[in-house]
């Protein structure tokens, strides 16, 4: 990486700055690179892959529920192609990840969005809104995504089974890919996929784990889901050092708790910091990131005095977020910095050395 790069903080992109744990990179100093010359043998084991088989025995499901991945970004894409048809309808959170949008598009589905509210601390689902809209159009397929991005809500245990019931003639796609920032418990999820058969419940190791360069995410699926276990097969396997790395992130939970309780000080942190600052609303999240509104006007200076001091964190553009900065949760330093950048920016915001 050249200099310039090494020194800029990414702040946009919700990876973890802390970074995988050390387990991981004792994987690429040892003889494993051999792996990569040969397929897997696992499949003539009757199982996936090494790593699908650690996880249905974390998770407690058989190992031909679990599916794996490049990322949920992959899964995502693979359980929307498989499942939507040309004029299909999908119910999409209406302030979410682009992508689903997209992937519905490349399919010709109709998109039908259902309302994610801001609330008084944080944004929430409306449940009941969702449900209606849920009974009125009778959709192919549902996605939730909790926590949301960028919105960082997510929806509670007890929640999501009372939005699943009345869904059950459908195929919901549940996207977790920050819920472990939150709740590390999985103790749920075996009984919440043999009740509801129709469900995909998809997870990655790009976040929490600190891998999102391995490329790997994951899906459990309930019992209704032999289409897409044909549809994804991978009959040579999958990367196998990424395998490798991905156990040796599962057996560092001491190393992912003490970041996460680091994370979840300074969220708080954040909360009280932004929420003093006139004209700034921080919203709850249960994810590595945090939404935040900021005062009309400030933006493109803001975000130029951000950027000339190496500091990259995205500026929303979408439509009833055009005030709004998502912030990934940093490094207790980096948080730090950030703060202390944005109190200088307003100093000479109020000082008016800023050229409007
Ligand atoms: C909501 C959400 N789901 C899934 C992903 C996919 O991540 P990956 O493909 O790295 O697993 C992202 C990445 O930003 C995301 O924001």
């Amino acid at each position: 990486m050249d200099k310039e790069k090494k020194d800029m903080i990414f702040l946009d992109r919700n990876e973890s700055q802390y970074g995988p744990a050390p387990a991981c990179f004792e994987v690429l100093k040892g003889d494993n690179f051999k792996n990569l010359t040969e397929y897997s043998r696992d499949y003539s084991r009757g199982v996936k892959s090494v790593l699908s088989e650690r996880l249905a025995n974390d998770f407690g499901v058989p190992e031909k529920n679990i599916l794996l991945g490049y990322g949920g970004e992959d899964i995502l894409k693979q359980a929307v192609h498989c499942y939507l048809g040309k004029g299909d309808k999908i119910m999409i959170p209406s302030y979410s990840w682009w992508y689903y949008k997209k992937i519905a598009d490349e399919k010709k589905g109709v998109k039908i969005e259902y309302p994610i509210v801001e609330g008084e601390d944080s944004f929430y689902y409306d449940m009941q809104a969702m449900l209606k809209i849920y009974e009125e159009q009778k959709p192919k397929l549902v996605l939730i995504s909790s926590p949301n991005n960028p919105t960082g809500n997510h929806l509670e245990i007890d929640q999501l089974k009372i939005v699943l019931r009345r869904m059950k003639d459908t195929i919901v796609i549940i996207d977790e890919a920050y819920t472990l920032f939150y709740n590390s418990d999985n103790s749920h999820l075996k009984d919440l996929l043999s009740e509801f058969p129709n469900v995909l419940i998809i997870r990655t190791f790009s976040k929490y784990y600190g891998l999102a360069g391995l490329r790997i995410g994951f899906v459990l699926m309930g019992e209704n889901h032999a289409e897409l276990s044909l549809f994804s097969a991978r009959y040579l396997g999958y990367n196998r050092l990424s395998e490798k790395i991905a156990i040796a992130a599962l057996d560092s939970c001491e190393y992912y708790d003490d970041m996460r309780n680091k994370m979840a000080a300074d969220m708080d942190m954040y909360l009280k910091e932004f929420n003093k600052m006139e004209g700034f609303k921080a919203y709850r999240s249960y994810a590595n990131f945090m939404l935040v509104k900021i005062p009309a006007g400030i933006k493109d200076n803001l975000k130029k005095y951000f950027t000339d001091r190496n500091m990259i964190v995205k500026f929303m553009e979408e439509d009833g977020l055009f005030s709004h900065i998502r912030i990934t949760i940093g490094t207790q330093e980096q948080n730090r910095l950030l703060l202390n950048l944005l109190r200088s920016f307003l100093a000479k915001t109020v000082a008016n050395e800023f050229v409007h």
